[in-house]
């Protein structure tokens, strides 16, 4: 296992398609997401990870070694993609596949297969011919076949989009399990917010051709870096509502708020920003708790099962809220507050500043 870094990678496609604008990232040894919308250049940048594509510009290196001229060969990477890819034999032969290619002791090949193919329920179906299996068991195959060879980077492009729903979480679990067995420096790539939240412990997210944040999940959530972030992640998405800054008080709305205390961070940068607030970050009453909580009106009710999501109107702002008070119906008025420690304002153009 190795620490991946990618240096001002850059990759453009015949055409004039600039896939990958500027990335520099250092992918840990751990559970990795890539996160991004579908285009936004993932796949590219596994490939040249992976050496099946050479970046117009940049290197890429393993740990301290500079890899960008190695073949995939060389560089020892095991990828799986969205399709599973297994070949027309049984299934015990296309896991053992590459170890036989590298001319492993047959008794040594035997016992990774058994232990691979125990992990992902398959050892009853080994001599089955892997064409015969549906689609996330030949999925299992593929990803058995990947691990059994203890590659330097285990890249998972988007592997269990045609999979369904129930079996998807049971591989999630599994890989999860494995990458903390294994201590695999794995990649998982995904468009599935709730996907990279559950199963990584780092995840990288990716926009138009760039990195915009790598973090643990929990800090992404907490403190996105940037208003894409903090729009993409989150259901719902974090409240982001334009805002000024006056002597010392942010205007929201009719609102104001008294931000003395981070005046100097913010007004280097101008007197317009964007207020963002998570919507469990708003604690809400039916009876006016307390002198500064805010009267809104409830407009629509979001049932999630215990949680509702409720729309908020009034003070010259919309707010959605996350609640567990569950007799709130459309046309009530509530009152709000909103966590202070948890307002992040960002630049007009997205940056965050607090
Ligand atoms: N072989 C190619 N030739 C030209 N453009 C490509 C090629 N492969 C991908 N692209 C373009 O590069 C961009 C990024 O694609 P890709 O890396 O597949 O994104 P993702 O995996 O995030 O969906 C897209 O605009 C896509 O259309
Ligand atoms: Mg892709």
């Amino acid at each position: 296992m190795v620490r991946v870094t990618l240096e001002k990678i850059r990759h453009v496609y015949p055409g004039n398609v600039e896939a990958v604008k500027d990335v520099n990232i250092t992918f840990d040894i751990t559970l990795n997401s890539l996160l991004g919308p579908s285009g936004c250049g993932k796949t590219t940048l596994m490939k040249i990870i992976a050496g099946l594509l050479n970046p117009t510009e940049g290197r890429v290196y393993f740990d301290n070694e500079d890899v960008t001229s190695l073949s995939p060969q060389a560089r020892n990477i095991a990828m799986v993609f969205q399709f599973p890819i297994v070949y027309d034999m049984s299934v015990y032969d296309n896991i053992a596949f590459p170890l036989m290619v590298r001319k492993v002791p047959t008794q040594e090949i035997r016992k990774k297969v058994l232990e691979v193919a125990g992990l992902f329920g398959l050892k009853n179906v080994l001599t089955m011919n892997a064409y015969k299996l549906d689609l996330s068991a030949k999925q299992r195959v593929a990803i058995c076949r990947a691990l059994v060879r203890n590659p330097n980077v285990f890249i998972l492009d988007e592997p269990f989009t045609n999979i369904d729903p129930e079996s998807r979480l049971a591989l999630r679990a599994k890989l999860k399990e494995i990458q903390r067995g294994f201590n695999q420096t794995m990649i998982f790539v995904t468009h599935d917010q709730s996907e990279a939240l559950t199963l990584s412990n780092m995840i990288a997210i990716m926009k138009d051709g760039r990195i915009l944040q790598y973090a643990t999940p929990e800090e992404i959530y907490e403190n996105p870096e940037n208003t894409f972030v903090a729009y993409f992640i989150g259901m719902p998405a974090m409240n982001l509502l334009s805002c000024s800054l006056e002597k010392g008080m942010l205007k929201l709305g009719e609102l104001s708020f008294d931000v003395s205390n981070i005046r100097n961070i913010l007004e280097p940068h101008g007197s317009e920003f964007i207020f963002g607030i998570r919507a469990e970050h708003i604690e809400l009453s039916k009876v006016p708790l307390s002198s500064d909580e805010i009267p809104m009106k409830c407009v629509l009710v979001e049932n999630l099962g215990p949680i509702k999501v409720l729309y908020l109107e009034g003070n010259g702002i919309s707010l959605k809220v996350k609640t567990k008070v569950d007799d709130i119906v459309e046309g009530n008025t509530v009152y709000i507050k909103i966590l202070k420690n948890k307002i992040r304002i960002f630049k007009k153009t997205g940056e965050r500043l607090v």
